[in-house]
């Protein structure tokens, strides 16, 4: 196998990728450890030495002694990495595989909102993050959460203390439903989870009325309403794993699918309709390509860094989600 040539005008059309089990073994040969979100396409899940969610990529990543880390993600992902193995390098297919939630609260935003919240409640809220958002943020905030931990992380908090939730207004919604508190949610959304539709969703159902739906609580309300599941990428993995000939609606990223095939293929997946096409996948997770992964493994030229004035502070608020689950 010969390595790529590291050359600015490379064309990645033109390379020669390797099958992804080789890939993974030439990154072992080297130290290099390759994390892939679930909602990575199947070539990608299979060049990884590991697949997971986010609180599963998070715990990975601290537990790493690798020297460095290729994380086939979006952005705030890999910074995650980073915080929590500040030692390895951390370098990603495309730095510009960003996240629409992330985008949607900015820290000099969130900064005046916790002002102006402090002065109206006489008190600071306590601000809880979605790991979905930037470095900047997570060192704002008082403690972060992922899909599969949220609950648990919200509960931790007294009843009593105002929380301010960022920035996905959709998981807070339904953690606030669910667990009957009134945080205050900043008002964020995730692009490709949004555009699921309840209308198309209950004419699939009417279609095939046996199936059971499994939605993320990134969906919106009506959605989530309709969806006998609401789960996080890893607690529908864990459903599906313990289900047998049953037939799942699938509410969230289609390349979810792919594990789920792997994994549970003793059951049957549909892809949750959108409101008018099918663009439930994440169009910054395809950015990352098999030509991408193969060449940026040679170079490591993309690498994540984070501002040293923020390192501590986002690396705290990481490090108390991971001290309670
Ligand atoms: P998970 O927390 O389930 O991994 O989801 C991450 C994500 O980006 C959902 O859109
Ligand atoms: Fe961000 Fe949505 Fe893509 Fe997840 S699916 S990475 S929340 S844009």
């Amino acid at each position: 196998m010969h390595p790529v040539m590291e050359h600015d005008t490379l064309d990645l059309d033109l390379l020669q990728v390797p099958e992804p089990s080789a890939i993974r073994e030439w990154a072992t040969e080297r130290g290099i450890l390759i994390l892939a979100h679930s909602y990575q396409d199947g070539f990608l899940q299979e060049a990884a030495h590991f697949v997971g969610d986010s609180l599963e990529l998070a715990r990975k990543a601290a537990a790493a002694d690798a020297k460095s880390i290729c994380f086939c993600g979006v952005h705030f992902m890999a910074e995650t990495a980073k915080l929590l193995s500040p030692e390895a390098k951390v370098f990603v297919p495309d730095l510009e595989a960003g996240c629409s939630l992330a985008d949607s609260c900015k820290a000099e935003d969130l900064k005046q909102y916790q002002q102006h919240l402090t002065e109206k409640l006489g008190q600071r809220p306590t601000t809880v993050a979605y790991v979905n958002c930037s470095a900047a943020v997570k060192a704002l905030c008082d403690i972060i959460c992922t899909s599969g931990n949220a609950r648990e992380v919200v509960e931790s908090i007294p009843d009593d203390q105002p929380i301010l939730f960022v920035p996905d207004k959709h998981l807070g919604g339904w953690l606030n439903e669910t667990l009957g508190r009134e945080m205050i949610l900043w008002n964020g959304a995730c692009e490709v989870h949004e555009l699921f539709s309840v209308e198309t969703l209950n004419e699939m159902k009417a279609e095939y009325p046996a199936a059971k739906v499994i939605s993320h609580p990134e969906c919106p309300k009506p959605v989530r309403d309709a969806s006998d599941y609401v789960l996080g990428t890893a607690g529908m993995l864990r459903l599906v794993k313990g289900s047998h000939g049953e037939t799942f609606i699938v509410g969230t990223e289609a390349n979810m699918i792919y594990r789920f095939e792997k994994e549970a293929p003793q059951n049957t997946y549909l892809a949750a309709p959108g409101a008018s096409c099918a663009c439930n996948l994440c169009p910054y997770m395809q950015m990352n390509t098999p030509e991408k992964l193969w060449h940026e493994l040679n170079v490591q030229a993309n690498e994540v860094t984070i501002p040293s004035e923020l390192f501590a502070d986002a690396q705290q608020s990481l490090q108390r989600m991971l001290s309670i689950v």
